[in-house]
């Protein structure tokens, strides 16, 4: 296939790809993680240097955008959250047109999608979106890659997502699972229902690509035939207030045993972006002994594929650093 024209795209949400795009990323993150597990390095980054911006925390995103550079032979510089200016003492903007001046790309995670848009507006240089409010882009390449390498197609295969239906990893689960043709079920109660302007959106979407989306505050239907069921944490960054509140909303959308065996697919996977609430060994689950949005029997089970999952989160960042900056 020839490659879409992916040099100098930023990459800030799913809605912003053609499938045939998103497909290109995927085989190529398909690509360099074979090249990678056979002792191949590339050198398609050399001489490049990438800024990560860090506004939240993050292991796997930040881990992964760094040793995707180092692989490549890009240079990453991390930028912490007390480290630069941004939006305090700086615009947005300014930070922006400095940082587009000395680096080749630029990665952001943070709060307000608008602060990316911003940084993409003024960078000139392309800028990656690691986590916003609003969107998880690069999440959805490395879960939708887990479930193809499962099982070995995405066209028709159900992907359902349980829990907190409004939050950047099920707005963007809908968009990439509708943009691939997937059967993409969101599975929560009414108030926590994704926007019905995304719903229609995906919805549309699917109608094009022979997907089809299902959004539902039944289990039983939402799992019945799925083949992957993800779930995330209820209570996402910066909504470390609503804990209680999101406990009392969602725990019956727990992910368990009995749900993985409501799928009627003994062959069906579990999912979890992570960092993920399964047994009680962390503060915020000792303070909140409900707050596990999974049993650890599925968690540490035969089904769950997390660590592949993360591990794939490498791989597609690659691609997408590869894609944009060098084709
Ligand atoms: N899944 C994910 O984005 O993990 P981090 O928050 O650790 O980056
Ligand atoms: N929804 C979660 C995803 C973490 C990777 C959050 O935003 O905290």
């Amino acid at each position: 296939m020839a490659a879409p024209p992916l040099v100098g795209r930023n990459f800030l949400k799913l809605l912003d790809f053609t499938p045939g795009e998103i497909r290109y990323l995927l085989d190529l993150a398909a690509r360099l993680k074979a090249d990678r597990r056979s002792g191949r390095r590339g050198r398609s980054l050399a001489g490049k240097s990438i800024a990560l911006i860090f506004e939240k925390p993050s292991t796997r995103t930040r881990c992964a955008f760094t040793v995707a550079c180092v692989d490549e032979g890009a240079h990453p510089e991390y930028l912490g959250k007390g480290d630069i200016q941004l939006g305090k003492k700086e615009t947005v903007a300014d930070t922006a047109r400095v940082l587009g001046r000395m680096f080749d790309g630029i990665q952001f995670r943070g709060f307000a999608h608008r602060t990316v848009e911003e940084l993409a507006a003024h960078a000139g240089v392309p800028v990656w979106n690691g986590l916003t409010d609003a969107w998880h882009p690069t999440q959805i390449l490395a879960d939708v890659l887990t479930v193809r390498e499962e099982f070995g197609r995405l066209d028709g295969i159900a992907l359902a997502y349980a829990g907190d239906g409004r939050n950047n990893v099920a707005r963007s689960t809908l968009v990439g699972g509708a943009k691939l043709g997937m059967d993409v079920r969101v599975v929560a109660p009414a108030s926590l229902h994704p926007e019905p302007e995304l719903v229609a959106t995906v919805r549309a979407i699917a109608a094009e690509t022979g997907g089809k989306v299902t959004v539902t505050d039944s289990v039983e239907e939402g799992v019945h035939g799925a083949h992957a069921i993800y779930t995330d944490v209820w209570a996402s960054m910066g909504e470390e207030d609503k804990i209680a509140e999101r406990i009392a909303l969602l725990k019956d959308y727990k992910v368990t045993r009995r749900m993985m065996e409501l799928t009627g697919r003994p062959e069906a996977i579990f999912l979890h972006c992570l960092p993920a609430f399964h047994n009680l060994e962390t503060d915020l689950a000792r303070q909140f002994p409900e707050i596990c949005e999974v049993e650890d029997e599925v968690f540490e089970g035969p089904q769950s594929r997390v660590f592949e999952e993360a591990e794939n989160r490498l791989h597609t960042i690659k691609a997408v650093m590869v894609a944009t900056l060098v084709g």
